[in-house]
């Protein structure tokens, strides 16, 4: 059993650190931000992600997890200090670090003693360089630590079991000791197999920017494969099956949609190109999925316009779904929010429900109506838009609906139903890159 501080509890610190405790290891959490660490202290989870409730109540019932809003005691009580503060998208698409490097210095003032220092945030190739130094001058130069790279690989929705059982772990780091240490933190998944890439520190950075820019291209490219599709009347879903089933492709991430969101693909492709423009190297692969996205978010809200011949003013159109995708109620950067601009835009009216986002929207946008139910929110609707592939979409009673809406216009970002019943059911309709009959 280690001594371990996870210094920031939001997404990934929060799982991290519950995760790491159900290792078993004695596990705080600390963060500046002393009403978050209230919250977590009256064992209420800030954000919402299927089985972190349980996993932290666990913990905190075993007394191997708790939080604290005093970092420097954290620091200085831990073997492993875990780094897992936000690195937002700052100017030009590099990362703002001004919060990791707050955690270094806090990390060299308190610096008693041999620690490793572990980087979770995704952070730009170099960064562990520089918090070493910092580190270094402000502990006056003691020695007492070695730096590893940890990157995380959590989706949201399924971070907990990808934290619990992931596909690999990385570990990039200098020294022996570090190594061990770290062999020790994951002990349980060294036991199961999992696969465990020791590197280099900058290998290691650069793996987690490399991972995420591919399925970005990956999602990319599938959505333009869709779009051809659509004009040429061929099926985008068998395309996509019969390019998985070619082991060199794979399947996963070849599913057509509204373009992807989310706190990671759209900041780590922007940060990737920016730090390969800085040594000069241009990643026009990056680039063109980077652009393809926008369009592909344009595409949706243009095709939403078609379906009403151009003319949406006064229409009242529903939109299902507002999260980045299902199982989640983060709205970073979701297609949501170019519809919803488009319909503001054009003068349309909107009713919109997300099983867990609507909270999260309305702070975006102040006077946006949302309902408790699918039902609510398309009543008398002159259309409905689905934007998020929540399970209780992919079942929605098309009869209910139909005489639910005003007139049965549905455009299906998400390809979740399916083409034959909207067809007998009459209505009009489009979707990403399916054939239509
Ligand atoms: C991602 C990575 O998967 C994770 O490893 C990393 O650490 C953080 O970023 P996340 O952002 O939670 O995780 O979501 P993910 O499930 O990967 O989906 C990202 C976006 O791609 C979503 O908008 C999703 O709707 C979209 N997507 C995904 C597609 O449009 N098609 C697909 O086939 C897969």
């Amino acid at each position: 059993m280690q001594n371990i501080a996870v210094i920031g509890t939001g997404y990934v610190g929060l799982v991290s650190g519950a995760g790491i405790s159900d290792y078993g290891h004695n596990v705080v959490c600390a963060d500046i931000d002393k009403t978050k660490i209230e919250q977590l202290n009256k064992g209420e989870i800030p954000i919402y992600e299927p089985g972190l409730h349980e996993l932290v109540n666990r913990n905190v019932n075993f007394n191997r997890l708790s939080f604290t809003a005093n970092v420097d005691e954290a620091i200085r009580n831990a073997d492993v200090i875990f780094i897992a503060v936000g690195t937002p998208e700052g100017e030009n698409g590099a990362s703002d670090l001004t919060a990791v490097y707050e955690v270094a210095r806090a990390i060299g003032e308190n610096l008693n003693g041999y620690k490793v220092v572990c980087t979770k945030s995704t952070v730009p190739i170099g960064t562990g360089e520089k918090i070493t130094n910092i580190i270094k001058d402000v502990s006056k130069n003691i020695n007492e630590f070695d730096y590893v790279s940890n990157p995380e690989f959590l989706r949201e929705g399924s971070a907990v079991k990808d934290f619990l059982w992931p596909d690999r772990v990385i570990i990039g780091a200098s020294g022996s000791r570090a190594f061990k240490t770290m062999k020790n933190v994951y002990r349980p998944l060294y036991i199961n197999e999992t696969p465990i890439i020791e590197t280099t520190v900058e290998t290691a950075e650069l793996i987690k920017y490399a991972s995420n820019a591919f399925l970005s291209v990956k999602i990319s490219y599938i959505n333009e494969i869709a779009n051809m599709c659509d004009e040429i009347g061929a099926d985008v879903h068998v395309v996509s099956k019969a390019m998985g089933i070619d082991g060199r492709i794979s399947p996963k991430f070849l599913h057509p949609g509204p373009g992807y969101g989310g706190s990671c693909f759209p900041k780590d492709t922007k940060a990737l190109i920016s730090m390969a423009k800085e040594m000069g190297i241009d990643l026009n692969v990056v680039s063109g999925a980077v652009v393809a996205n926008q369009l592909q978010k344009e595409r949706m809200a243009q095709k939403l316009l078609n379906l009403f011949d151009g003319d949406i003013k006064n229409k009242t159109i529903a939109i299902l779904g507002l999260a980045f995708k299902a199982q989640t109620d983060d709205i970073r950067e979701s297609p949501a929010i170019e519809i919803i601009n488009t319909l503001n835009k054009n003068g349309a009216l909107i009713r919109a429900f997300d099983p867990a986002a609507n909270e999260n929207m309305k702070k975006r946008f102040n006077d946006l109506k949302t309902f408790d139910s699918w039902e609510e929110a398309v009543k008398d609707a002159d259309g409905v838009v689905i934007m998020t592939e929540w399970n209780e979409f992919r079942g929605l009673d098309l009869l209910k609906l139909k005489g639910l809406l005003k007139s049965p216009v549905l455009l299906d970002c998400r390809n979740i139903l399916r083409m034959d019943d909207l067809e007998t059911m009459g209505f009009k309709y489009d979707n990403v890159g399916r054939k239509k009959r």
